[in-house]
């Protein structure tokens, strides 16, 4: 299961690829959690900076920072957000002190930290008692649109790999009962969850495909590693499974998000 590596990748690649839906969801996630004017917070597992522009837009760059274990996509939020505390480093060891945010989120982040327990522990400790610790995840095996379309056509294309790569399948926290007992295993209190969901608009089929044989994400790593022929193979099978061609669409992706108060 390609994890941090696959994210390696620019920003643009990445902005073009699920990074499209990223501000959106972000919003959505910022209300769920409860955030406020005048609230610290730290985007965990932060890519090249949506979710922290959204919250650098609502609370000002002092009062943000953010983490990611990727340089290029570091680089490019510090760049994108001046001001903000931008550090290198994965959630599992978050170099902040105890109690130091009043809010810790992080969008689309939890399937890819190796200890998952450790790592949303690692978000607590950052955050003050009372404080709250929040986060979202694809509905891979159903409605993320984009991400279904593309396991089915990669299963149609190469059964025995697409199916041991299907996110839908290897994910580990894909439902909100597995995103409510993670919070609870990492001893956050009062957990709730929620639906979100994000849509983006594409030119046309083209637009779509681009970043996925750059490598971006775990489908774009099993897209570039396949032999040419079946990369074809894979580009007509999304094309026709997501029904779309030459002209403008828009697809919608629905996440699932989980929010915990840190006790005391
Ligand atoms: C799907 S992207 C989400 C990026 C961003 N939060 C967004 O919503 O656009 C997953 C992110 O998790 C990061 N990541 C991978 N391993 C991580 C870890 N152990 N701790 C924190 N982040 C990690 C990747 O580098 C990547 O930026």
């Amino acid at each position: 299961m390609p994890g941090a590596e696959s994210f390696r990748a620019s920003a643009k690649a990445y902005d073009s690829f699920v990074g499209r839906y990223s501000r959106e969801l972000a919003t959505a996630l910022i209300d769920f959690a409860g955030v406020q004017p005048g609230m610290r917070t730290l985007d965990v597992g932060c890519g090249p900076g949506a979710l922290t522009g959204v919250l650098v837009g609502l609370l000002g760059a002092a009062r943000v920072a953010a983490a990611d274990p990727s340089a290029p996509f570091v680089d490019a939020c510090r760049a994108r957000l001046p001001g903000i505390d931008a550090v290198e480093a994965g959630a599992e060891a978050l170099p902040f002190a105890n109690d130091a945010f009043d809010a810790t989120l992080s969008q689309l982040v939890v399937n890819f930290i190796p200890d998952g327990e450790a790592g949303v522990r690692e978000m607590a400790r950052v955050t003050r008692p009372g404080g709250v610790v929040a986060s979202s995840v694809w509905d891979y095996a159903g409605e993320m649109t984009l991400l279904r379309a593309f396991w089915d056509a990669a299963r149609e294309v190469d059964p025995e790999r697409g199916a041991a790569a299907d996110e839908g399948v290897v994910m580990r926290w894909c439902n909100e009962g597995e995103l409510a007992e993670l919070w609870r295993a990492a001893g956050l209190r009062s957990v709730r969850t929620g639906t979100l969901v994000a849509s983006a608009k594409y030119a046309d089929f083209d637009d779509l495909w681009w970043p996925l044989p750059t490598g971006v994400g775990p489908a774009g790593a099993f897209c570039e590693s396949l032999e040419e022929g079946k990369r074809a193979a894979l580009h007509d099978a999304l094309r026709r499974g997501l029904g779309v061609g030459d002209g403008p669409f828009e697809l919608t992706a629905r996440a699932w998000s989980v929010v915990g108060r840190v006790p005391g």
